[in-house]
Formats: structure tokens, C-alpha cells, sequence
């Protein structure tokens, strides 16, 4: 060998599968893993989603099964999404506010199913509730207004807190909602029930799959740039997860995951905290997208995506491949 230096050769630890694994830095376990999960009305009931292919609506029941299956394949936390039935939509969103609602309801099958074994993340933002697919309160020329739909956003988290979620993670975007969301909990005896903040959450065309699933995409018009980030900003990020921090947000999240991986480093290296990353629906269909056209190796993808998050700092990934990668990790 030529060179300057002849006896360095990086090679040597990776020859072998033992050696590969005694020098890995960053490991993936389903433990690091959030399962999003999609609510319908109904018994019985599972709806496959057109543009997430391999990811169903489930009724309450089904909610609950999928609790358990978390729970055998080591998965920590659950995260839950309503699709809320068209006819309980309006422009004010106050079906967030019912205490039977879909989300209420299956916080609850989840907690008779399961106890305590399982963790409930529950997302607070109007978009499933509002007939204009908005996450907040609009004026007459469709701003989205922040305080007025604060004061939502805080009945909307007691509402689920009451049922019984462990991790509230307003997905808004609205300035000042963590402080009056803590406030609001610690007030309502809820001291332990945690937020998990969407600080940094991008304008983003990886939401559309979302959309359907939830039953917003027809609904929405324009977009949500007047509160969610613009993609070029980074110094935006950390200012946003100073402020929710300071507002007493436990933990943070990045969104989308893997075109943001630096927003999570630098989160990572500035403010010391758990940053959860939240691999969303565009980023997931894309990769089974990829894999049907033959492109790439479906697991493999799924494994050196979600690994990229934690090498990045992150503290685990919100997933729709949860249970896959699980089942792939445990095997
Ligand atoms: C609602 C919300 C969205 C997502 C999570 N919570 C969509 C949006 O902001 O329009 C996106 C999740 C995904 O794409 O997987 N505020």
C-alpha cells in the first residue's frame, strides 16, 4: 500500500459482522419507536388508505388490538390520529372538544386493553375537526388566527389529557400555546401528562398522504405557510424549540424526518433534550414507492432510514413502519 500512512487501514473493523457490530456507534431498537395509528367510527372496521399502501383506518377495536401488538413487538408509544366523520366537522372544529370523541374513545380502548403498558401521544391541532381542513380558527379571509385558536388548542389537550393521553403534542404551530397548555394541565391536575412539542414543523409537500387519512385533502384549501416553517430556515428551528422549551414542553419533534436530519443535529447539539423525529407520510410512501418500483430493498430502506434519525441525535422516530422495523429488529 502507498501513502503516508501505510498501517491505517479503516477497513479492518468492518471485514466482519462481529466486528461490525462491536464498532457500531448509533443502534436502532423498537423501543426508539412511535406508531401513528389512524381512528375510524365503526366496529370491526379496518380502511385501508389508498395513498399510505400498507397503512389502515382502524376502528376503536382495532385501535386496541394494535395496542397489544405494540405492546408484544416492544414499541413504547402509540400515536393517534381521528378521522373524523364529515358530518362532525365544522368551521369552529368544537367536535375536539367532545369528550366522546373518536380520539376520547380510543385513548380509553387503549387504556382497557392495555393499562399502562403502552404510551398514548395525542396530537393537538383543529385540521381533523375544522370543514376547511385548517389546524386553527380563520377569519373571514382565511388567516389563521392565534390566540382565539389557542384558547381551542387548551380545551382540546384537557379534553384528551381527561381521557387519559400520556403525551399531549400540539402540531399547530401557533406562538405561546405550550406555556397556556402546561398551565392549563398543571391546573387540571394533570402535572405528570407530557408535551411532546411539534417545535420545528415545516410547510411540507410530505403531508399529503395525511391528508387523505384523515380526511382533510379535499377540504383544505391553500396552505399552512402562514404557520408551519418555511424550509429554508434553520435559525427559525431553534428559536421555535427555545421558546417551547422555555414554555415547559418536555420533549421536542422535528417534521418532517429525513430532509430535516441537520435540524435535528443542531437541536440535538444546542439544547441537550429529547428531539423525536417524525418520518411522515410523504417520506413513508416514498419509500414504499421506491421499493414496488424496484429501487430498493424495502427493509433495508425502512432500517437505514429510522437508524439515520438516531445517528443524527434524535431520541427516537414517529413512523408508520413502526411495527414492520420492529418485527425486522426483533427477528
Ligand atoms: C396536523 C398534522 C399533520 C401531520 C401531523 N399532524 C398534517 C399537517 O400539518 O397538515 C402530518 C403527518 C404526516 O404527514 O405523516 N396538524
Amino acid at each position: 500500500m502507498t501513502g503516508s500512512y501505510p498501517h491505517i487501514r479503516l477497513r479492518r473493523t468492518r471485514a466482519t459482522s462481529w466486528s461490525r457490530s462491536l464498532h457500531r456507534e448509533t443502534r436502532l431498537d423498537p423501543t426508539d419507536l412511535i406508531w401513528p395509528l389512524f381512528v375510524t367510527e365503526g366496529l370491526g372496521i379496518e380502511d385501508p388508505i389508498g395513498s399510505l399502501p400498507g397503512v389502515s383506518r382502524w376502528s376503536v377495536d382495532g385501535i386496541a388490538a394494535r395496542a397489544k401488538e405494540a405492546i408484544a413487538l416492544g414499541i413504547p408509544c402509540l400515536a393517534l390520529f381521528p378521522h373524523t366523520q364529515a358530518e362532525r366537522r365544522s368551521e369552529d372544529g368544537r367536535e375536539a372538544l367532545n369528550p366522546d370523541n373518536l380520539m376520547c374513545r380510543a385513548i380509553r380502548a387503549i387504556r382497557d386493553a392495555a393499562g399502562d403498558a403502552i404510551g398514548v401521544l395525542t396530537d393537538v391541532a383543529l385540521d381533523p375537526y375544522t370543514s376547511h381542513g385548517q389546524d386553527g380558527l380563520i377569519d373571514d379571509a382565511g388567516y389563521v388566527l392565534n390566540d382565539a385558536t389557542v384558547d381551542v388548542l387548551v380545551g382540546q389537550a384537557l379534553n384528551q389529557a381527561q381521557a387519559g393521553a400520556d403525551i399531549i403534542a400540539p402540531s399547530d404551530m401557533m406562538d405561546g400555546r405550550i406555556g397556556v397548555i402546561r398551565a392549563a394541565l398543571e391546573g387540571d391536575g394533570h402535572a405528570n401528562v407530557q408535551i411532546m412539542s411539534y417545535a420545528a414543523k415545516y410547510a411540507s409537500a410530505f403531508y399529503g398522504p395525511f391528508r387523505d387519512a384523515v380526511g382533510s385533502s379535499g377540504l383544505l384549501k391553500g396552505d399552512k405557510k402562514t404557520y408551519q416553517m418555511d424550509p429554508g430556515n434553520a435559525e427559525e428551528a431553534l428559536r421555535e424549540v427555545a421558546l417551547d422549551l422555555a414554555e415547559g414542553a418536555d420533549s421536542v419533534m422535528v417534521k418532517p424526518g429525513l430532509p430535516y436530519l441537520d435540524i435535528i443535529r443542531q437541536v440535538k447539539d444546542r439544547f441537550a433534550v429529547p428531539v423525536f423525529a417524525y418520518q411522515t407520510s410523504g417520506e413513508y410512501a416514498m419509500i414504499e414507492a421506491a421499493a414496488a418500483a424496484g429501487a430498493g430493498d424495502r427493509d433495508a430502506l425502512v432500517l437505514e432510514t429510522l437508524l439515520a434519525f438516531k445517528r443524527a441525535g434524535g431520541s427516537g422516530v414517529l413512523t408508520y413502519h413502526a411495527a414492520h422495523a420492529a418485527r425486522l429488529l426483533g427477528a
